[in-house]
């Protein structure tokens, strides 16, 4: 049997990235293709766990960035070998909502940790587990920030990655559109500003021109 396909979606908070998890996940099922949709931090028990611990830490925890990194590449471990590798083996299509890239742009260009050693960190996290094909939704930091206060959440729970200052956010959009131009034959930087179904259309035909045997192109294409 032949590996599975795997393909993360990435980018800022309110890019609309989970929309179109969910979005490609219901299409692909459509076609009657085995589907694993995950998300990052989390996506396994322990990883729920550190998740928690990542977004709603109070202050006083005071968690510096090399604990934050390690525990983002803790749970990416956890939810490698518990899901996505035997997933993958099956022959199943795996989507996550965020995988190692997070991590380059997030610790590595926003918090400003060392390249070298994020890049060390996520190779030993994830093993073979690399990503095929990664979309990530570029939208402005205005926009994404706007988006992201909508969120209906009580009134009472603050996000620590949302409690950043606006030029975290941009180093976050730049690093994104540098990782596309580094490696532009994994990476595809989307216009996050296009309505949710024009972005679902573009996300398949890519992933048509790349892997046919998973998404048929459109019969009018043809
Ligand atoms: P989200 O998936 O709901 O956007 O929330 C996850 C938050 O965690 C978001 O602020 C991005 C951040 N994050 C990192 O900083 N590094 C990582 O490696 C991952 C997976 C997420």
């Amino acid at each position: 049997m032949s590996r599975g396909v795997f393909i993360t979606f990435e980018g800022s908070e309110g890019c609309g990235k989970s929309t179109q998890v969910q979005r490609l996940a219901t299409r692909l099922e459509q076609e009657g293709v085995p589907v694993l949709v995950t998300r990052e931090p989390g996506g396994t028990a322990i990883g729920e766990k550190i998740r928690d611990l990542l977004q709603f830490a109070p202050e006083s925890f005071a968690m510096t960035p090399e604990t934050e990194v390690l525990l983002f590449e803790a749970s990416r471990s956890q939810l490698v070998r518990e899901t996505i590798q035997p997933a993958l083996e099956k022959g199943t299509v795996v989507i996550s909502d965020r995988f190692f890239d997070s991590t380059t742009v997030y610790q590595g260009v926003a918090r400003k940790l060392s390249p070298e050693i994020v890049e060390a960190l996520n190779a030993f996290a994830v093993g073979a587990a690399r990503p095929d094909l990664t979309f990530v939704l570029d939208v402005d930091v205005a926009t994404a920030r706007a988006r992201m206060l909508r969120r209906v959440r009580p009134a009472v729970v603050v996000d620590r990655m949302e409690q950043e200052p606006v030029e975290f956010y941009e180093r976050v959009c730049a690093g994104y559109r540098e990782l596309a131009k580094r490696e532009p034959d994994r990476v595809v930087l989307m216009e996050g500003s296009q309505s949710a179904s024009e972005i679902e259309q573009q996300v398949w035909d890519t992933l048509s021109r790349r892997f046919p045997a998973v998404a048929p192109a459109n019969k009018s294409e043809m």
